[in-house]
């Protein structure tokens, strides 16, 4: 359901815009005189979202309430905006969940949703985006990774981590595939960022969260909104972040999977 249509041509798709780090990549587009369409599962917070960010910005913004770990949720939201002639130019796949837990004794239905919205509607709309992107040789891509992407594991978050490994090695290929044909792919790898996530993926209380400082959302999206603008296929936002991915990657990894093991623990102190 829509509140408005537009057929701008500089129209920027952003799912998970009603809080965090869309919310804010949702300013920063607008702000930089983007029309928006906003997508998360809450219709009443995105119809107060869209309102406000009209208001702020004075630019049109339609909002789609989806629940992307449905199967075919992208499929549909897709197939709504082209029946609507919105032309989409800007992708950001920011919707995304995390999953704290012994994997034995988690949900099987919370899992599969989680890689639903984390790899499968990403890859999706990804897909679906760049025939018309190809098409008029413009595009921007942004998928919000992690910095864990970078992990070899996460002991007690090994599905959440693997789909952000799965989305910065989808995002850097396809990145290199598309070279020259005026379409980029930019991956934005975050480190710990403040806003619902950690309560919302049970992780609070880990070492992780009491002993790494988190940055703002306003930071991290602006970072990613300068490197998607610039066409850079990754982006890791902050000097912690920096380090962390870099020490994920370190050789033996296994030193690094032990250290993932320590901080995903939930704090005795
Ligand atoms: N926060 C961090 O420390 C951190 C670090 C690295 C990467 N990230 C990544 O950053 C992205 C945004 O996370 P955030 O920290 O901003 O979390 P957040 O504040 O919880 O925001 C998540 C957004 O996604 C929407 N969403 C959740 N489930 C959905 C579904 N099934 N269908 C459609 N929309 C859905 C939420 O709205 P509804 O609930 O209304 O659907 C909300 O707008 C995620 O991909 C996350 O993995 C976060």
């Amino acid at each position: 359901m829509t509140s408005r249509t537009t057929e701008d041509s500089c129209t920027a798709l952003i799912t998970g815009a009603s809080s965090g780090i869309g919310l804010e990549l949702a300013r920063t587009l607008a702000a930089n005189g983007h029309s928006l369409v906003i997508v998360a599962r809450d219709e009443a917070r995105l119809k107060a979202v869209a309102a406000q960010l009209e208001s702020d910005y004075g630019v049109p913004v339609t909002w789609h309430a989806k629940d992307l770990s449905e199967p075919r949720a992208a499929d549909d939201l897709w197939s709504d905006l082209s029946k609507a002639n919105i032309i989409i130019d800007v992708l950001v796949n920011n919707a995304g969940v995390g999953l704290y837990g012994d994997f034995q004794d988690e949900s099987l239905d919370a899992v599969r949703r989680m890689q639903m919205i984390n790899v499968v509607a990403l890859t999706t709309l990804t897909r679906l985006a760049l025939p018309g992107m190809l098409a008029r040789h413009r595009g921007r891509i942004l998928n919000v990774a992690s910095m864990v992407g970078y992990q070899p594991g996460g002991p007690r978050m090994a599905v959440y981590y693997a789909t952000k490994s799965y989305v910065l090695s989808f995002s850097k290929g396809i990145a290199r595939e598309l070279d020259g044909s005026g379409v980029s792919v930019t991956a934005l790898c975050p480190g710990l960022t403040k806003s619902a996530f950690e309560e919302k993926s049970g992780a609070q209380e880990t070492r992780l969260y009491r002993l790494v400082p988190q940055m703002t959302a306003s930071a991290v999206a602006m970072a990613g909104y300068r490197a998607m603008m610039r066409g850079r296929r990754v982006v890791i936002p902050g000097v912690i972040s920096k380090i962390l991915a870099f020490a994920g990657e370190l050789p033996p990894r296994t030193i690094a999977l032990e250290v993932n093991r320590f901080l995903l623990n939930r704090a005795a102190w």
